[in-house]
């Protein structure tokens, strides 16, 4: 049974945060720069893929330690079950997407031919598997923009879910990614 003082652990509330102003900041970042001189969007754009790379490593670890064992806090008792179903499923659709945006992204410039550089750093291999194939990239790139899309209504749900935990339901859910805020039980 949950206990209403639980939050998450100092990795996980880092690690939820980071990813939550990157994924935030991505499509901001590509919509923002789009009227901007050629060479400033492009220069965004290598910003975008850098952070991309970064919400794909983060994920990863996140969900790597999820299988080590950092499980999710449950949800309260009194939550219906279908809320919990639809909280669950975004979560995992969130994963789905946090993993499936960078591929896409990634797999699209290999396909449309344009290196993936980290942070000026390195640069990201070609996908596997995928060739020069400038439909191809067309199509990858279609689906980004789509699932991007899709990953922003899954925010505003999650976010709206939040929001009613705190404001409507007056639980402790949002406390345990907020710890500072005051504590209702
Ligand atoms: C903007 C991008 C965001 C993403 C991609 C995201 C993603 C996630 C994911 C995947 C989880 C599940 C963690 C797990 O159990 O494995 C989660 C939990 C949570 N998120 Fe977010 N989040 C975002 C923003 C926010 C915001 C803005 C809020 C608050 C207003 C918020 C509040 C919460 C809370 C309270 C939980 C814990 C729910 C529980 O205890 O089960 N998140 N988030
Ligand atoms: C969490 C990760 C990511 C999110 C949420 C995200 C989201 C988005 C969104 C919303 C767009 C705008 C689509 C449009 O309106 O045309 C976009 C464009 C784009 N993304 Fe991503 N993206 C992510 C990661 C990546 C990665 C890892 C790469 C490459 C390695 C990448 C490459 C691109 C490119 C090339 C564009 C088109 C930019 C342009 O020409 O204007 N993205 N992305």
């Amino acid at each position: 049974m949950a206990t209403a003082r639980e939050h998450y652990s100092p990795f996980t509330l880092t690690l939820h945060w980071v990813t939550a102003a990157l994924v935030v900041a991505q499509p901001l970042l590509v919509w923002l720069s789009e009227d901007l001189p050629r060479e400033q969007h492009w220069a965004a754009v290598g910003l975008h893929k850098s952070l991309g790379v970064t919400v794909l490593v983060l994920t990863l670890v996140r969900l790597l330690a999820r299988l080590a064992g950092h499980r999710s806090i449950p949800l309260p008792d009194q939550m219906p079950d279908w809320q919990k179903f639809v909280a669950r499923l975004n979560h995992g659709l969130f994963y789905a997407l946090l993993i499936g945006m960078p591929i896409t992204g990634w797999a699209g410039a290999t396909a449309g031919g344009r290196d993936v550089s980290v942070f000026g750093a390195f640069n990201l291999p070609a996908f596997p598997m995928v060739p020069a194939d400038r439909a191809l990239a067309h199509n990858l790139m279609e689906l980004h923009e789509v699932a991007g899309f899709v990953l922003i209504g899954l925010i505003a749900l999650h976010v709206a879910g939040a929001l009613k935990h705190y404001v409507l339901d007056r639980d402790d859910v949002l406390q345990r990614m907020l710890p500072f805020l005051p504590r209702r039980a």
